[in-house]
């Protein structure tokens, strides 16, 4: 009888404490519902406890199965952003806020930053006091607790999950400096896009990041330019893992309302896409930079497209499905990048000027890093040594425009004998 009305009161005292957060704005969660809020799960169990200490400070923590709950003797997973770009820096903004709604994750967030200095202070330094990344990505206050840690040694101490997200030119040192601090059961995912040529052929960005630091990785990519992401405009992503419960936890991390995440198993297409679309984007801004009109474009895209479906069946490792390719991360991607974003827009200002690559990313990007252009050198030594060349002619123009001389309109005629209308 004492037992009952104990339990009907702390019933009671949970159904005050939901109203009263929902009153405060704070969501609180529905039966059957994975993860409630972390400040409203905290007082939650205070309650159920009843003592002022968290079944967190106790070092057990809530799960529910089915609705029921269990003691999940987890840890919060320790999150660490390597990379702090304009990318970086809008992926930072999601974590941070979603970190505090799950109680899977520590709610403190590390985001590696390579050191700048800005108007004389430094950049970690700015992070962690006006909360913006005021270099990559001005305008946009980042969450509070995720904090800027110049020293990636630092930055990763304790990580459960790392989050790629830098230019690929700098991963492989990177993963040398991190690999002695990994610990068991660490899982990375990669919003890098790029590809690596190694001696047996084509090289993933995640392969890597794998085989350097010998933990499974997914990869994010999609139709997100990351202003608009930072902009909380809706748009689409696309997860590719391998492994069907990481995938889980990274969607978990990463979904908001207006970033919408699908996950697939077909990895490496995933991360292929993401960085052949960036050729594709250095062809579109050729044709703008040369005056044609959105039926080029369009025609660009679509022969773009071609080649890399063909690429990926070629070159990937595992399957290769025509879907993947109708996911955020294909078509979606391609389209976007072909009309925004900054391969786009340097490869227009190159096709009406007589500057370099080198000199118009430094002039136009503020310190970003162009990837078109280099993935196309890395394709075109792929193709050199497969002698195949010939068969993806939009890839190999963009390749040779940029590095090698040939002329601009020339990508024009690379298109019109394109092999696909042969
Ligand atoms: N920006 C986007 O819209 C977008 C969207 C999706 C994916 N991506 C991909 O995300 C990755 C990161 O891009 P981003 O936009 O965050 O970066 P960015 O190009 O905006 O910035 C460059 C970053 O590189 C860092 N850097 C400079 N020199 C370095 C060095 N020597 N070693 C290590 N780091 C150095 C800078 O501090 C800065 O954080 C790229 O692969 C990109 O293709 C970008």
């Amino acid at each position: 009888m004492l037992k009952a009305s104990v339990s009907h009161v702390l019933r009671r005292l949970v159904v005050c404490y939901r109203e009263g957060a929902k009153a405060r704005g704070v969501a609180v969660a529905s039966e059957g519902r994975a993860e409630p809020r972390l400040e409203a799960r905290r007082a939650e169990e205070e309650v159920l406890t009843g003592e002022g200490k968290t079944q967190e400070q106790h070092g057990v923590q809530f799960g529910r199965t089915g609705g029921t709950r269990t003691h999940r003797k987890m840890p919060p997973k320790k999150i660490c952003i390597v990379g702090s770009g304009n990318w970086g820096s809008s992926i930072a903004k999601i974590i941070g806020h979603n970190v505090k709604a799950s109680n899977r994750f520590d709610p403190y967030v590390n985001m590696w930053v390579y050191e700048e200095m800005i108007d004389g202070k430094k950049l970690t330094e700015i992070i962690n006091t006006e909360h913006e990344n005021v270099k990559y990505l001005p305008g946009h206050k980042l969450p509070r607790n995720v904090v800027a840690v110049p020293e990636i040694t630092e930055a990763v101490k304790g990580a459960k999950i790392l989050v790629f997200v830098i230019p690929h030119q700098f991963i492989a040192k990177l993963c040398d400096q991190i690999k002695p601090h990994i610990t068991e059961g660490t899982i990375g995912i990669s919003l890098i896009k790029g590809i690596d040529e190694g001696p047996e052929g084509l090289k993933l960005i995640s392969d890597i990041i794998r085989e350097k630091l010998e933990i499974e990785v997914s990869v994010l990519m999609g139709a997100n330019i990351a202003n608009e992401v930072a902009d909380e405009k809706f748009c689409e992503t696309t997860i590719g893992a391998k492994n069907e419960a990481n995938g889980v936890i990274f969607k978990e991390l990463l979904q908001t309302p207006n970033f919408r995440i699908t996950v697939v198993q077909e990895s490496d297409t995933v991360e292929l896409c993401g960085a052949l679309k960036n050729i594709v984007a250095v062809g579109a801004g050729f044709c703008d930079g040369l005056g044609f009109g959105d039926n080029t474009k369009a025609a660009v895209i679509r022969l773009g497209l071609m080649e890399m479906v063909a690429f990926a069946k070629l070159f990937c490792k595992g399957e290769v499905s025509s879907t993947t390719f109708l996911e955020s991360c294909g078509v979606a991607d391609l389209i976007t990048t072909c009309y925004g974003g900054r391969n786009r827009k340097v490869a227009e200002a190159f096709a009406k000027t007589s500057k370099s690559i080198t000199e118009l990313e430094e002039e136009m990007l503020n310190g970003q890093k162009l990837q078109g252009p280099q993935t196309s050198a890395e394709v075109y030594k792929l193709l050199q040594k497969r002698d195949m060349v010939n068969k993806f002619p939009l890839f190999s123009a963009v390749y040779q425009i940029c590095f090698e001389g040939k002329e601009v309109k020339e990508f024009i005629t690379c298109l019109q004998n394109h092999p696909e209308h042969m």
